[in-house]
C-alpha cells in the first residue's frame, strides 16, 4: 500500500487549507484584540489600524481673518478668494444642490432658503445676525435612523471637507469650533449630523464641526476629550468661539444661535428628559460656549474626571474662580431634545474631585493634557480624531 495515493493527496490539501483557515482567523482574533480600532468599522466606514499614519487636515482658510483671529475688513483681494469658493461650488454641484434642497424643502428644514441666499447675493458684506420671529423658531429635529454613509452624501455638496461651512453671501463675524466627545453613539452621530448641519448652516457663521473619540480601556473622559478638541481645532484654525456639544443633543430652536457672548454661555437651558426645567443654576453640561480666551483663561476643563457626572460643574467652579458669568437665553429659545440611551454610571469620585478641583486650575487643563491622537480623517460632515488618553487617573 502506497503512501502517495490520489485520494491522500487530496487529503492533504485540505489539511493544509483548513490549517491555514485556522491560522487566519487566530491572527485576525489576536488583531483584534490588541488593534485601537475606529469604532466606525462596525458602520463599515473606515478601519482604522494602531499607529495608523495621520492624514493632514485642511487648514480653513477663512479670509476675512487676521492670523490672531480678529476680524478685519475684506481687501479687493481677500473677498476675490472668497467668491472663488463659492464659484467653485456653483459651479462644480449646483445641480446637486438643488436635488438635495428639494429633499430638505420636503422635509421641512427650510434649508432651501439658506441656499437661495447664499447665491442670490454676490456682494460679501458682513454676516448680520439671522432674524425669526416667534413663529419661526421652534424646529422639530428630524430623528429618523439613517446610515452615517447617507447622511454624509446628502450633506457633503453643502460643505466642505471635514464638515466644515462658510457663508458664501457674507462675511461671518464668528468662527466657530463645535467640539463634540465621543464614543459608540453611532447611530446619535448620524442624527446629530443630519440635524445639526442644517441648523447652523442658517446661521451666518463659519463653523466646523470636530468629533473627538476616546480609544477603549479607558473610562470615558468627556472633558479630557474637549480638552483635545480645543488644542486640535486650533491647529487647523483660530477659531474665536468653541461649542461643546454632546452628540446626542439636538436643538429646537432657530433662535439658538451657536455664537460666543461676551460671557461663557450654557446653551442646553431646557431639556425635554429634564421637563425643559434648568436642573440648577450652576450647571453647564449638555452644550456650552465659551470664546478662546476664555477657555485659556481657565486652563480648559480638568483632566480627572473619568465616568460620569462632575467635568462640567468643575468648569462651572472655575468659571466662577476667573470671575466669569454663565450667561443663557431663555428657556423657550435654549430648548433641545435628548436622543434615547442608558443611563450612564456616576462615578462616585466626582464629589472628592470637585472639593479639590479649585486649587488643581493652574496644574489640571490643557496645560497638563497628555494624549496620543492615531488618526485624524476628513470625513464630509466632520472631522475625526482617534485620542488615545495618557492621563494618570488619580482619583479613580
Ligand atoms: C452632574 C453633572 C450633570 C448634571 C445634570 C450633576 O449631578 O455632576 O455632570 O451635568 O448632574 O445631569
Ligand atoms: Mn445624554
Amino acid at each position: 500500500m502506497t503512501l502517495f495515493t490520489k485520494a491522500n493527496g487530496v487529503r492533504a490539501m485540505l489539511c493544509l487549507v483548513g490549517m491555514w483557515v485556522l491560522f487566519s482567523a487566530f491572527l485576525s482574533y489576536i488583531d483584534n484584540k490588541t488593534a485601537t480600532y475606529s469604532t466606525f468599522s462596525r458602520l463599515s466606514i473606515r478601519h482604522v489600524h494602531r499607529f495608523a499614519k495621520t492624514v493632514n487636515v485642511s487648514s480653513d482658510s477663512y479670509s476675512n481673518k487676521s492670523s490672531k483671529g480678529n476680524d478685519i475688513l475684506t481687501s479687493g483681494n481677500q473677498a476675490a478668494q472668497l467668491f472663488d469658493v463659492g464659484a467653485q461650488i456653483v459651479g462644480s454641484s449646483l445641480s446637486q444642490q438643488n436635488n438635495i434642497s428639494k429633499k430638505y424643502n420636503q422635509s421641512k428644514n427650510g434649508i432651501i432658503r439658506t441656499i437661495k441666499n447664499q447665491y442670490s447675493v454676490s456682494l460679501k458684506y458682513g454676516c448680520k445676525e439671522p432674524q425669526y420671529d416667534e413663529n419661526e423658531g421652534p424646529i422639530s429635529p428630524n430623528t429618523t435612523l439613517e446610515s452615517l454613509d447617507i447622511v454624509e452624501a446628502e450633506l457633503a455638496p453643502l460643505l466642505k471637507p471635514g464638515g466644515s461651512f462658510q457663508p458664501h453671501d457674507c462675511i461671518p463675524k464668528d468662527h466657530v469650533a463645535i467640539v463634540v466627545p465621543f464614543r459608540d453613539r453611532y447611530a446619535h452621530l448620524a442624527v446629530f449630523l443630519r440635524n445639526i448641519h442644517p441648523f447652523l448652516m442658517k446661521q451666518h457663521i463659519a463653523y466646523r464641526i470636530f468629533l473627538i473619540e476616546q480609544t477603549n480601556g479607558r473610562a470615558f473622559n468627556r472633558a479630557a476629550l474637549m480638552n483635545i478638541g480645543f488644542l486640535e481645532a486650533l491647529k487647523i484654525y483660530p477659531w474665536d468661539c468653541f461649542i461643546f456639544h454632546d452628540v446626542d443633543l439636538l436643538p429646537l430652536d432657530n433662535r439658538n444661535l451657536y455664537t460666543c457672548p461676551r460671557q461663557p454661555r450654557h446653551m442646553s437651558v431646557s431639556i425635554d428628559t429634564l421637563n425643559f426645567k434648568l436642573p440648577y443654576r450652576s450647571i453647564f453640561g449638555g452644550v456650552s460656549a465659551m470664546t478662546r480666551e476664555h477657555f485659556q483663561l481657565v486652563n480648559g476643563f480638568s483632566n480627572s474626571y473619568f465616568g460620569w457626572g462632575g467635568e462640567d460643574d468643575d468648569m462651572s467652579n472655575r468659571l466662577k474662580h476667573a470671575n466669569l458669568f454663565i450667561s443663557r437665553y431663555p428657556v423657550n429659545i435654549a430648548r433641545y431634545m435628548m436622543l434615547k440611551h442608558p443611563k450612564e454610571k456616576a462615578n462616585p469620585k466626582r464629589y472628592e474631585n470637585l472639593v479639590n478641583g479649585i486649587s488643581k486650575i493652574e496644574m489640571d487643563g490643557i496645560n497638563s493634557i497628555k494624549y496620543n491622537i492615531y488618526s485624524i480623517q476628513e470625513f464630509s460632515t466632520f472631522t475625526w480624531y482617534l485620542a488615545e488618553l495618557k492621563i494618570v487617573d488619580q482619583t479613580s
